[in-house]
């Protein structure tokens, strides 16, 4: 099919927003799962980013960008290595996440909202991620950990500074930082996060090209 020119995008993901175009009957479906190939490119989404997915899918900037700025998934500023979300609503806030959370900015010397000067952490607080259950949760690079302590919280920061592991996974980090989980997760996973920015299948997870 014909399709704008991507400019300054690598050869697999203009691979991958090709297919992306091709499996969706409408090319302004594909704007969610374009915007994520754009913030990989450039390490978040940027003006460009953005520009280039409207002349993919025909859909004006000022589209792009109301989606954009709707998920807060998409980072619209460079993020750390590892970034760390720390959900901060009611069951976990109940279960002690705000002292999970100051344990993290001090260990990773990033308040919340802000990326450590050494770019290895950005720390954000979050709203509800959906694992109540397994409070005070927490997650790194989108992999999810439950039960997290102060103390375990730290200990995290220590593992990825010192560690720098290049897929964080998990099953991993939940079996060394976690505790009680809301439910039996099941089999183990097989894949885990490479990037800060939002994973997702193939998109910055540890999947190989051309799993979708
Ligand atoms: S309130 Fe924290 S995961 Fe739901």
């Amino acid at each position: 099919m014909s399709m704008a020119v991507i400019s300054d995008w690598s050869g697999p993901n203009q691979e991958r927003a090709r297919r992306l175009l091709d499996s969706y009957p409408e090319k302004r479906s594909a704007v969610m799962p374009l915007l994520y190939l754009a913030s990989l490119e450039h390490g978040y989404l940027d003006a460009p980013g953005m520009t280039q997915v409207a002349e993919l899918t025909g859909l004006t900037s000022a589209q792009v960008q109301s989606v954009a700025s709707f998920y807060t998934m998409y980072k619209r500023d460079h993020v750390g290595k590892y970034l760390v979300s720390v959900c901060t609503s009611i069951s976990c806030f109940l279960m002690g996440a705000d002292d999970v959370l100051a344990a993290i900015e001090e260990e990773s010397t990033s308040p919340d909202g802000s990326t450590s000067a050494d770019g290895t952490f950005s720390v954000e607080h979050v709203e509800c991620i959906g694992a109540c259950g397994g409070a005070p949760a927490v997650q790194v690079n989108y992999e999810l950990i439950e039960g997290v302590t102060p103390e375990k919280g730290a200990g995290l920061c220590k593992w990825l500074r010192d560690a720098a592991p290049a897929v964080v996974l998990a099953d991993e980090m939940q079996e060394l930082f976690g505790s009680i989980r809301s439910f039996d997760w099941g089999s183990k996973e097989a894949d885990g996060a490479v990037a800060p920015v939002p994973a997702f299948g193939p998109y910055g997870s540890a999947a190989k090209d051309g799993k979708s």
